[in-house]
């Protein structure tokens, strides 16, 4: 792509082509189906303007385009699936967590959102007769929450070089809602220098929960987090890689506002989230995972554990 093309967009000169760029919008492609309000939004132009600089984008690109049912198949048999150490729970989600897809998972504290996290990162870089995907793991930590020791005990248990594998994570810390935004636009571009198969977020919904309080604030959240989640479905399904998103909830009923048993995001990560895995404490290290409203495969449960190793049956 010539490093001018979104310029040549009638209406769009150098500053907004910079603005455009810097949230991601680098292509006549990611323009054209960008809505008016996001767009006058990152680029601080208005709907309008915005608006018309769709559609010019539209009259250029290839757009609208329909495939047939076998290309669409093509790119379906390309789904990989990562296994997270447990068979399973690999088996709840028909053999592991999908590439092309966002998976939620969500729980209360100590669940073992962040302990399947970490497993992740280890089992991506297997080979792919061993359920891995030859790939690197890139993390966006929100909560402070990434340890590489426990990086190096997970791989230790697969007998692979533990430096080796904390070279191939590659770890960025989100200080907030926005930056957490910006980090995924990062790591598509730090995607077209190293083989990421998996992205995770961890947390994706903590940031959000403490930045936007209260009824009147709600809109506002769930549509940037249904933004974020368009961004990450875009990274997953441009990189064929896994996306792995966790969601604190709370078991006990919040008394501040909202209904207990919704976890925060609500519907809006529901419905663009693949897999939704709903996490729950057991007897010692056991953990009890349900799969949550798949489009394509039944609702069950999965017991698996975690241990010194990882993730385990
Ligand atoms: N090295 C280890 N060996 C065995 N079990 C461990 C180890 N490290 C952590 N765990 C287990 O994982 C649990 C923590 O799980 P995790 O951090 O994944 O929770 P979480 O769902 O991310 O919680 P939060 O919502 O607070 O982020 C611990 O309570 C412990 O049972
Ligand atoms: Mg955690």
């Amino acid at each position: 792509m010539a490093k001018n093309e979104i310029e040549n967009l009638p209406g769009v000169g150098p500053a907004i082509a910079e603005k455009l760029r810097n949230a991601g919008f680098d292509t006549i492609l990611s323009i054209a189906v960008a809505s008016p309000m996001e767009l006058a939004d990152v680029a601080d132009i208005g709907e309008s303007t915005a608006a018309k600089i769709i559609q010019a984008a539209r009259n250029v690109a290839d757009v609208g385009k329909f495939e047939t049912g076998n290309v669409l198949l093509e790119k379906r048999i390309k789904i990989g699936k990562l296994t997270s150490g447990s068979k399973s729970l690999d088996e709840l989600l028909g053999g592991g967590f999908e590439t092309q897809g966002i998976t939620e998972l969500f729980g209360e504290y100590g669940s073992g959102k962040t302990q399947i996290a970490h497993q992740l990162c280890v089992t991506v870089q297997l080979p792919k007769d061993k359920g891995g995907l030859e790939g690197h793991a890139i993390y966006i930590d929100t909560e402070n929450t990434f340890r590489p020791e426990r990086i190096v005990e997970m791989a230790e248990a697969f007998d692979i070089d533990p430096d080796e594998t904390l070279k191939n994570i590659h770890v960025a810390r989100a200080y907030n809602s926005s930056h957490q935004m910006l980090l995924v636009e990062k790591a598509m571009e730090l995607s077209k220098e190293i083989p990421a198969r998996l992205l995770v977020v961890d947390s994706l919904t903590a940031h959000f929960r403490a930045e936007y309080l209260g009824r009147g604030a709600l809109a506002n959240r769930q549509q940037k987090i249904n933004r974020h989640m368009h961004d990450l479905l875009r990274w997953a399904n441009l990189y064929n890689g896994v996306v792995c998103v966790t969601n604190q909830v709370s078991a006990k009923p919040d008394v501040l506002f909202g209904d207990p048993t919704r976890p925060i995001g609500g519907h809006i990560v529901g419905h663009t989230a693949t897999f939704r895995i709903y996490l729950r404490k057991s007897k010692g290290d056991k953990r009890i995972a349900r799969l949550i409203d798949s489009p394509h495969l039944p609702e069950g449960e999965a017991v698996f554990s975690v241990k010194r190793e990882g993730i385990r049956d």
